[in-house]
């Protein structure tokens, strides 16, 4: 499946991405203490997987814990570093293409 891949640190991080972009998304013990985490996660990588312009530009890894926690998941876009709690897979694209677009 083109740009969504599962990576917890593994030291791989420093190396070049294909991607323009990157959304980590936590997953750790707060943001997905009632599943809302991968729920968020499984919907974004749903939409790359039928989105090919938007799976080119962003690549969607994952996190235990982002150290931003609040009672909701976290998203994090890199490189920038832009936090979000509690988006939805539509304002993640959005800020993302927005992002790009600026950069
Ligand atoms: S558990 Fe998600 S930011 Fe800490």
């Amino acid at each position: 499946m083109s740009g969504v891949s599962d990576s917890f640190p593994t030291g791989r991080e420093a190396e070049p991405s294909p991607h323009a972009c990157r959304l980590l998304v936590c997953v750790g013990p707060r943001c997905d203490a009632e599943g809302r985490g991968r729920a968020l996660l499984a919907a974004l990588r749903e939409e790359l997987a039928a989105n090919s312009d938007a799976a080119a530009r962003v690549e969607v890894t994952t996190r235990d814990c982002l150290r931003a926690c609040t009672r909701d998941p976290i998203v994090r876009l890199e490189p920038w570093g832009n936090l979000f709690s509690d988006p939805t897979v539509e304002d993640l694209l959005r800020a993302a293409s927005a992002a790009v677009l600026e950069s």
